[in-house]
Order: C-alpha cells, then sequence, then structure tokens
C-alpha cells in the first residue's frame, strides 16, 4: 500500500542559499589544487557538490556538500564551529596529507585532523554524497581512506550513513541540529542512539539534556515503538549486534533525513525529474510521540479524546488538572503495592514501552522468572519481554514514563502491567471513558428506555456520589473510532459470524486485548431494548462461566457489545461435528457440563439478580482457550425479582429445539424453562447429535424422544456418542442422561431446580429421581443437522421476531 502521504506536504520552508559557484574542478581535488569561493568540486554522476555557501542573510560563509539538482538541500558542513566572515577562504591538501580549510590569513580554521597519513593523498567527493580523503589514484570503493565525511553526520543522513556506534572503535556518529534556518553552527537538538543503557534507543534531546523524543528500546529485531510503513520506497534498518549499533535507510529514491533546527526528524524525498523536495515523514510523527506526553504512568492514545489516560491501577496526581487536559503532573497508584501474593499483571501490547529510566535488564531470565521476580519486588512496577527472540526480561522501578499506544503490528513485545490484588478494579478501572448507569433495581425493567437516554446524556460526566441503595456499574463505553480501529474498520476477514441481529467480529484493543464486537444491525430485530437489557444484565454479571462484557458502544444508530474473545468458538463447533467430536473427550464434555451448570446456577441463584436466560442452547455456549465454557447472549436474557417465579411475555423468543413446551405454548416461562434447555444441551452433549433435525430409522422422534425411549428400556447408554467409547466414564455418562431427561420433563414443577442439578451432576452417591416423559419429544423439523454457527445464529434471529401463532 503506497502512502499517500509523499505526495502531500512539499517541502517549501528551505532558505536561499548564496552558492559561491563559479567553475568546478571536477569530483577530485589533489594535493597540488585548491578550491575557494566560487570553485566547487561535484560527484561523478552529478548527484552531490562541495563548495562555499552563505545561508540566508547571514554574512558567515561555511563549507559544505550539497545535493546538485537542489542547492538548498545541504547535507554535511564542515567548518560549523568556525564560520569565515570573509570571502577568501581556502580549501586543500596539507603537506600533513589533511584536507585543511583557511582563511584570509592562511590560518587553519578546520581540518580532517585524521591520524592515519597516506601518500599523495587526494580529496574524492562520491556519489553518495560521502567524501573521502585517500590515496591518490585508489580506487573510490576503496577502504584504503584516512577520513570520510560520513563520519562527522551534521544534521542529514544519506542512504550509506549510519547514525549510531561502531562498537569495535568507539566511533560513534550522531546528528545534531542546525542553530536556524541561516545559521549551520550546531542547534539546540540532538538525535542519537543510546547505548549507555541497554537495550538501547534512539533519543533526541533538547540543548543536552531535555529529552522531546525517543523511540522504544531495541526489542531484539529493531527499534520499538515506532509506526511502520514510513513509506514505501524506504526501508530502515536497524543493527544492533556485538560489533555495531546503528539505525540507517535504504533506497533507490533520492532521499534524505535530517534533524530540523527546530528538532523534528525529517525525511524527504526527491521525485524524479523534480528539484522539490516532500516531505514523507517526521519524528515525532504525532502529539503522543512528544516525550513524556502524558506524564508519569500515563498513557498516550493516538485519534482519541482524551489523549492522556492513566495507565489501569493509576490514577490522575491532579484531578482539575487532568480534567483540564493538563497532565503534567502525571498519575499515581490509586492502591499502593503491598507485594501481596495476589497481585498480577495485565499485558499490553502494540505499546511503546516506558523510557528506561529506573530498570534493569536480564538478558538471560524468561518472562516467568520475570514475573516472579517483579513480583518479589514491592517498587518493580513493570516488566517486559526484552528480546521477541527469546529469553531476557527488563523490569522497571518507580513511574513508568512516556509510554503510548502505537499504531502497528502486534511484534510480540509486551509490556505486563503491575495491578492491585482485586481483579474486578483491573476491569473495572477506568480505561475508556466511563458509562455510569445507575438502576434503582427494584424497577430496573421499566428503566430500559430511560436508561439508554442516561447513557447518552451522562456520556463524558463525571462519575458522582450515588445514594447507597442504587446499584452503580461503570462499564468502559468505547467510541465508535475506537472498536472501528480495533477491529480493522469492520474487516471481512475479522468476522466471526452474522446474523439477523447484525455481526460479530474479532478485534484487538490497543491494550492488546483480544475482544468479540457484536454489532448490531440497524435493521436488526434487536431494538435498543434488548441491547440495553443485554449490556444492563451483563455488566452486572461476574461468573466465570459467563462470557464477560469488556464494553458498549453507543454511538448514532451505531449498537455495540464488546465481549471477552473467545478462541475456541462455541460448543456446536466441536460436538456437532463429526471429526472434531471424536476428539472431544468425555472428560472435557463433562467439565463443560458442570461449567454450564455453575453458570446458570449463578444466573438462578447466586446473582444479586435472578436471572433467566431465555436462549441456551449450544451455539451460545463459547469456550475459552482453556476449553472453559462461557454462557453468552444475553440478549434476551429477563431479569426476575426475588418473589416472583414466573412470568408471562408478549413475544416469544428463543430457539425451537430448546424452548420448553409451557414457553412456546403459553408463553409463560421461569426458571424452569432455562432448566428445559439445559436437559436439551445435556442430551445433546452425550450424544454428540442435535435435538433439532435428529433424524432415526425406527422412529420420528426427535432427540429428547429417542433419549427417553431408550431410557425407559433400560439401554441408555446407547444414546452416548460411539466416539467416546474409549473416553467415558459410564456412570458419569448415564447420570447427565437421567439428569437431562429429569431436565425435560413436561410439567416445570417435575423439574429439578439449578442448584439440584449441580448436586446431582456432582455426587456419585446421590439417588436420581425417575423422569417421566419429557415435553416436546415428538417435535419433528426439517432443521438441518449441521447448521453452521452463522445459520445457526441468523436462524435465533427468525425466532424471535416471529410471533408463534398461539392458542390464545
Ligand atoms: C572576521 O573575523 C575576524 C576575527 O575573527 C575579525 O577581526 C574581523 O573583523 C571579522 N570581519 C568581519 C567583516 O566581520
Ligand atoms: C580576498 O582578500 C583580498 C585581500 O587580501 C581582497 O582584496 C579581496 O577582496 C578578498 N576577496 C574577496 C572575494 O573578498
Ligand atoms: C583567520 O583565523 C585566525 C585563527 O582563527 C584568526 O586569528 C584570524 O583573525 C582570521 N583572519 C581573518 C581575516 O578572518
Ligand atoms: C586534532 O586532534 C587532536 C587530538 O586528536 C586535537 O587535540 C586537536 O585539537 C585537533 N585539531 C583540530 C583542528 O581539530
Ligand atoms: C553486525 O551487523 C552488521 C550489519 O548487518 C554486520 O556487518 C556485522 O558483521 C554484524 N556483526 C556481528 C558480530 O554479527
Ligand atoms: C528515476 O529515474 C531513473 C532514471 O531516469 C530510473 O532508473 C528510476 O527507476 C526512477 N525512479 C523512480 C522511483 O521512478
Ligand atoms: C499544568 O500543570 C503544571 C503543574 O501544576 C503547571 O505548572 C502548568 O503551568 C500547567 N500547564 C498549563 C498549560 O496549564
Ligand atoms: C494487600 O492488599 C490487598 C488489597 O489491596 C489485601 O487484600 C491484602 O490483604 C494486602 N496484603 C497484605 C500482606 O497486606
Ligand atoms: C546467559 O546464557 C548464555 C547461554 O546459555 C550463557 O553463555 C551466559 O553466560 C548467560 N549469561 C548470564 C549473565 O547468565
Amino acid at each position: 500500500m503506497v502512502d499517500p502521504p509523499i505526495f502531500g506536504s512539499f517541502c517549501a520552508s528551505m532558505v536561499v542559499l548564496s552558492l559561491l559557484r563559479l567553475s568546478s574542478a571536477g569530483d577530485t581535488l589533489s594535493s597540488v589544487q585548491s578550491i575557494k569561493e566560487g570553485e566547487t568540486l561535484v560527484s561523478q554522476g552529478r548527484k552531490f557538490e562541495l563548495g562555499f555557501f552563505r545561508a540566508g542573510s547571514s554574512k558567515n560563509t561555511f563549507l559544505g556538500i550539497w545535493f546538485a539538482v537542489s542547492p538548498e538541500a545541504v547535507v554535511w558542513v564542515a567548518n560549523r564551529n568556525s564560520p569565515l566572515n570573509d570571502s577568501n577562504g581556502t580549501l586543500k591538501i596539507s603537506n600533513e596529507g589533511e584536507l585543511v580549510l583557511l582563511n584570509q590569513s592562511k590560518s587553519i580554521i578546520w581540518s580532517t585532523n585524521s591520524t592515519k597519513v597516506l601518500g599523495n593523498p587526494v580529496a574524492q567527493l562520491l556519489d553518495s554524497g560521502n567524501l573521502l580523503v585517500l590515496r591518490e589514484s585508489s580506487s573510490s570503493g576503496s577502504v584504503d581512506y584516512s577520513w570520510q565525511s560520513f563520519d562527522y553526520p551534521s544534521d542529514t543522513i544519506l542512504v550509506g550513513m549510519t547514525l549510531g556506534w561502531n562498537l569495535r572503535t568507539g566511533i560513534e556518529h550522531h546528528l545534531t541540529s542546525w542553530r536556524s534556518t541561516e545559521d549551520p553552527s550546531p542547534g539546540d537538538y540532538t538525535y542519537r542512539y543510546k547505548i549507555d543503557r541497554l537495550p538501547p534507543q534512539l533519543e533526541m534531546v533538547s540543548k543536552g539534556s531535555v529529552k522531546v523524543y525517543r523511540t522504544g528500546p531495541w526489542d531484539g529485531v529493531k527499534l520499538g515503538g515506532l509506526s511502520l510503513g514510513v513509506n514505501p520506497f524506504i526501508n530502515p534498518v536497524f543493527v544492533y549486534n556485538a560489533t555495531d549499533a546503528y539505525f540507517a535507510f535504504e533506497t533507490e529514491i533520492t532521499a534524505r533525513s535530517r534533524l530540523s533546527p527546530d528538532g523534528v526528524m525529517q525525511l524527504h524525498i526527491l521525485l524524479n525529474g523534480s528539484t522539490k523536495w516532500y516531505l514523507t515523514y517526521s519524528l515525532p510523527n504525532d502529539p503522543c510521540d512528544n516525550y513524556g506526553r502524558c506524564g508519569a504512568n500515563g498513557m498516550c492514545r493516538l485519534n482519541e479524546i482524551p489523549r492522556c489516560l492513566c495507565l489501569e491501577g493509576f490514577t490522575p496526581k491532579s484531578r482539575e488538572e487532568w480534567d483540564m487536559h493538563n497532565s503534567t503532573e502525571g498519575c499515581i497508584k490509586k492502591i499502593p503495592s503491598n507485594c501481596s501474593r495476589d497481585e498480577d499483571f495485565k499485558k499490553l501490547s502494540q505499546v511503546k514501552l516506558p523510557d528506561l529510566v529506573d530498570f534493569e535488564l536480564f538478558k538471560n531470565m524468561s518472562l516467568e522468572e520475570c514475573r516472579i521476580e517483579c513480583l518479589k519486588d514491592c517498587s518493580c512496577t513493570a516488566y517486559a519481554n526484552s528480546d521477541i527472540r527469546g529469553a531476557g526480561c527488563l523490569m522497571w522501578f518507580g513511574d513508568l514514563i512516556d509510554t503510548r499506544e502505537i499504531d502497528a503490528v502486534d511484534n510480540g513485545q509486551y509490556l505486563f502491567l503491575r495491578l492491585p490484588a482485586s481483579k474486578l478494579d483491573s476491569i473495572r478501572s477506568p480505561s475508556k471513558k466511563l458509562l455510569t448507569i445507575t438502576v434503582p433495581s427494584a424497577i430496573l425493567g421499566l428503566l430500559i428506555m430511560g436508561m439508554a437516554l442516561s447513557i447518552i446524556w451522562k456520556r463524558g460526566m463525571k462519575k458522582r456520589g450515588l445514594p447507597s441503595e442504587m446499584d452503580d456499574i461503570d462499564l468502559p463505553l468505547y467510541d465508535f473510532a475506537t472498536v472501528a480501529v480495533a477491529t480493522n474498520h469492520f474487516a471481512e476477514e475479522n468476522k466471526l459470524g452474522a446474523g439477523g441481529f447484525g455481526s460479530v467480529y474479532k478485534g484487538s484493543l490497543t491494550t492488546g486485548q483480544e475482544v468479540a464486537v457484536k454489532r448490531l444491525s440497524k435493521y436488526s430485530g434487536q431494538g435498543l431494548n434488548e441491547f440495553m437489557n443485554e449490556v444492563l444484565l451483563i455488566a452486572r454479571l461476574q461468573h466465570r462461566n459467563l462470557v464477560g462484557l469488556v464494553g458498549c458502544c453507543i454511538e448514532g444508530e451505531e449498537r455495540m457489545l464488546i465481549y471477552e474473545f473467545m478462541p475456541n468458538k462455541s460448543l456446536d463447533y466441536f460436538i456437532f461435528d463429526h471429526d472434531r467430536s471424536s476428539s472431544f473427550e468425555w472428560k472435557k464434555r463433562f467439565d463443560i457440563i458442570s461449567g454450564i451448570a455453575r453458570g446458570l446456577l449463578y444466573l438462578h441463584q447466586d446473582s444479586k439478580l435472578k436471572v433467566i436466560h431465555r436462549d441456551l442452547k449450544t451455539s451460545n455456549i463459547l469456550l475459552d482457550a482453556d476449553m472453559n465454557p462461557k454462557i453468552s447472549d444475553f440478549g434476551l436474557a429477563r431479569n426476575f425479582q426475588g418473589n416472583e417465579t414466573e412470568a408471562k411475555t408478549r413475544r416469544i423468543v428463543g430457539t425451537y429445539g430448546y424452548m420448553s413446551p409451557e414457553y412456546a405454548f403459553d408463553e409463560k416461562f421461569s426458571v424452569k424453562s432455562d432448566i428445559f434447555s439445559f436437559g436439551v444441551l445435556l442430551l445433546e452433549i452425550v450424544s454428540s447429535k442435535r435435538n433439532r433435525g435428529f433424524q432415526h430409522p425406527d422412529h420420528h422422534h426427535n432427540l429428547l424422544g429417542h433419549a427417553w425411549l431408550l431410557w425407559s428400556e433400560g439401554r441408555a447408554t446407547e444414546l452416548i456418542d460411539e466416539s467416546l467409547c474409549d473416553s467415558v466414564v459410564g456412570s458419569q455418562a448415564e447420570r447427565c442422561i437421567q439428569v437431562g431427561l429429569l431436565c425435560v420433563q413436561k410439567f416445570p414443577e417435575d423439574r429439578p431446580t439449578m442448584s439440584s442439578v449441580v448436586f446431582m451432576l456432582a455426587n456419585e452417591g446421590a439417588t436420581l429421581p425417575l423422569p417421566k416423559e419429557p415435553g416436546f419429544f415428538l417435535e419433528r423439523s426439517s432443521g438441518s443437522s449441521d447448521a453452521s454457527i452463522v445459520n445457526e445464529a441468523s436462524y435465533t434471529f427468525n425466532v424471535i421476531t416471529v410471533t408463534l401463532p398461539v392458542g390464545r
């Protein structure tokens, strides 16, 4: 992809230089020749020219090298510290074999001062822009030179120059800006490759000590903290090994990178046939590049307002100033570390690591050792893998300075930020704009609409003290742009699934957290009601078997829910696929059954709210990296007040095959409707078959009916998926079938509660009641038995919008 900026900004800020050129003496200056004002050396390919110049209105004369086609682009200056104040300077080769610049009274005001002495030395200007002092008649490719201008950079690096260190000789190349556009003498800014504290990083410093900009530290492959894609024609080169440590660049086109007098590293290119330079890249490149932009322990975020944020676990030192967008004072720890074992770290990716101020590098330490060591030391605030290729640990002590988000691909280097013990705090800390939902819990259901308004109204408003009987939910509210960036603008390849409700995308927040973004279609049947219902419910529910809500986004017509990303898709992906289900052994299945049961128990009984999910099904059971089940999709969930046991709904929602008879026919729902769905799930997990769409040569029953027939004939074990025969624990599987059948009994009052389900599943010796006939076992359908997640999703949607013709 070609970066448009190349063609964008034309750099016209050059000062007119007086070039004192009358004649040229080829590319070589011999020992018997000299160059006076008005004479120049021109490289063989006529690319560069050397001679005397004056900048702007200044009377001072300097010896310099410039691009032949563009004389204002001076790339090197010899006598920066000792200008000629007359026009009678002379450049010649001295008897000692040095290149010397003499003033009118023949005093040496500048010399190459080389230590190596060569016979018959000459000076030659190469097409690279390099000026060499070498033996006469040696080829210009020879390494037998006694001096080269590339070893003494001024404010510009060209292709072939390096910015950094030759570690064998100890020679350093760095840039020093001009004092002003009219004065090439050394100015305020330097840009250098710092190796005094490893890992190295490039630093721009003003007036000798004030940091202006720095790259991130060396990450094992390159310097960190840089955005990629500077320019498609320019290839940056980063070297750090035993002999060399430098930055350079390669390109086929004409380019120069200059530290401007006002402290900006500017990459200019010259287009073919043109004499105009185009500025294509600058460092600092954006406001977040400005050193310590957000103060101590702050994080600078591009494209977001406010730009500065305290790192998680920190709070503004001065809230008033912070609110005035003055982040100078930075942030302080919310809860000082007490070195408790419960403390842990939060992983951040795509960030520029904090500056190497108070830190230590342990080259051989693994990341896990790093974590343990950091945890042991109360003053250790963060750590990182110092080398993305393997071992190496960087630890920071005290304040974290100059951390920022970067717009680049995840390079495999991460910052692990120490956080206080309370996990809740880490989840709920204000990492984004906070949405404060205030709900008097007694009239939750009625307030949904008002809530939506209050959220919109309260956006950006400060959190305030609330009466104690109110519940206060802090849920990060993301703006649309952030979510768009996280999902790569809802790229097709990030799409995880779609349905009538809209689409689900995989995304990665700038903190590195992977998320699933449910972007509700504008035309979806899920209106603001369901949306707010889901937000409200799930934000207040925290359980390891429920999928966690990371935040939401309401902007214009956009409504999005941002969930934790579940890498292992959903349960149906495994159990209804022949190949995947055969490798899905019994123990895993039983753990998943138990997990779902605990999640549901929490929903029904243990949470502050009493929640009925109403749409339990395999595709709503997501699996995390460790295959732990997480109940998802609370769009249809309803919460119940304590004394309510049953409710009526005007709309039938849910999914066929999982819906209880009383719900489908009588619009009555209660916790027992969820129990019915759970029973279906159980039988599906044991048999690897879908209830809906189940086919059997001997009868027309669905899976429930089939299970019931087998059970009543004492052949229940035949229901178990054959591919499980090696791993199955017979007694457990049989118990699951019996519990499943108990759950799908026709009459709600016969079905067990979730607490007894959990008890029955967990206790080998428990005596189970005998199940009665299930509800809905004759139901037939033509549904496909291997519908994909996507189809399942749209299928659910159909059910949501279609009001069943019910006989009431
Ligand atoms: C040039 O510099 C010399 C000494 O540095 C000084 O004596 C002389 O007056 C200067 N000439 C001009 C024109 O400034
Ligand atoms: C060089 O110096 C001589 C006197 O030494 C003077 O006459 C002449 O003007 C100077 N040249 C220039 C170009 O100033
Ligand atoms: C030439 O340079 C010497 C040494 O820096 C200085 O003393 C002398 O005044 C200069 N002459 C002129 C004409 O600038
Ligand atoms: C030349 O180098 C020596 C030592 O390396 C130093 O003392 C001297 O000042 C230098 N001379 C010039 C003209 O830079
Ligand atoms: C270091 O890198 C430079 C540039 O790639 C290379 O020329 C040099 O040989 C390397 N040194 C070592 C010890 O690998
Ligand atoms: C510039 O022109 C030269 C010769 O005219 C050609 O070889 C080169 O490819 C051109 N570069 C670009 C970037 O167009
Ligand atoms: C920001 O706060 C600092 C520290 O209190 C203060 O010195 C500075 O003047 C403030 N800057 C602005 C722009 O208000
Ligand atoms: C450390 O702090 C946490 C909460 O901040 C607290 O639960 C824990 O008991 C403390 N540990 C010690 C050793 O003080
Ligand atoms: C690091 O590991 C390398 C190879 O295992 C070993 O040679 C080196 O001595 C170790 N360095 C330290 C500081 O332990």
